[in-house]
């Protein structure tokens, strides 16, 4: 843990307070591939984890939560899994979630690249990528979670017909993402390179590094990228 990201008070306990939310996690919420194979059990069974057989729908980097949290909350016949890597900051979204009684929403502490030890294939109705880091293109193109790798990884997920709902202000890292759907044959959809051009649109849940970007005046790319099958 870097001195810039220092742990909460009590936080051990506090994340085994919401440990019943909590479908999988490493030490420091920090897996790779060899740590996820290691600590293999099963894939999750959704049933058993939700209680019922309602479509469930995935966010990779939830942060804070607030997005998934106000979209489980409009949408309660939908299951939400919310999957961020750091620990210290997936206690906030659980606590939330716990003190506000939101049944509809489980997490998973995990990189996104450990996604296929969890997730049964072609069992998400979709998945979100909400201000995904951006990482710059040279050298580091393969860890962007929109390069064709993880791509190809998303399609072993998600149902026939399944769609991913991408945001960023990167206009580097959008039509980076373009590219790549279009390269392993996703249909695109409602791409718009400024949706708040009239005014943050009723249906679109502002998320915590979306209402930054916008308070600064910057334009927010959206897409949605379907599975054809
Ligand atoms: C820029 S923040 C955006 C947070 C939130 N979605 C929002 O829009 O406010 C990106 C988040 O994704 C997480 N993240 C980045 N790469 C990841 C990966 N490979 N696996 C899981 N989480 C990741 C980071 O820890 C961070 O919390």
């Amino acid at each position: 843990m870097s001195m810039r990201m220092r742990k909460k008070r009590n936080f051990d306990a506090r994340m085994q307070a919401c440990g019943d939310l909590l479908l999988a996690h490493g030490a420091n919420g920090i897996l790779n591939m060899k740590e996820a194979a290691e600590n293999y059990r099963a894939l999750i069974d959704f049933r058993a984890a939700f209680g019922n057989d309602l479509p469930v729908v995935l966010e990779i980097g939830c942060g804070k939560g607030g997005f998934v949290i106000a979209l489980a909350k409009k949408e309660p016949s939908v299951n939400y899994l919310a999957l961020e890597k750091m620990s210290n900051v997936i206690l906030t979204p659980m606590e939330a979630v716990k003190k506000e009684g939101v049944e509809n929403i489980r997490f998973l502490n995990i990189r996104a690249e450990c996604l296929p030890c969890y997730i049964p294939e072609g069992s998400l109705d979709a998945i979100y990528l909400n201000f995904s880091t951006p990482l710059p293109k040279l050298g580091y193109a393969t860890q962007r979670l929109t390069h064709r790798n993880f791509l190809e990884m998303y399609k072993k997920l998600l149902k026939k017909g399944g769609r991913i709902l991408q945001k960023t202000d990167d206009r580097d890292f959008f039509d980076f993402s373009l590219e790549e759907y279009r390269a392993c044959g996703f249909a695109l959809e409602n791409v718009t390179y400024d949706l708040h051009e009239n005014g943050n649109p009723d249906w679109n849940i502002v998320t915590e590094y979306e209402q930054k970007w916008v308070e600064r005046g910057l334009p927010i790319h959206r897409l949605e990228a379907v599975y054809l099958g």
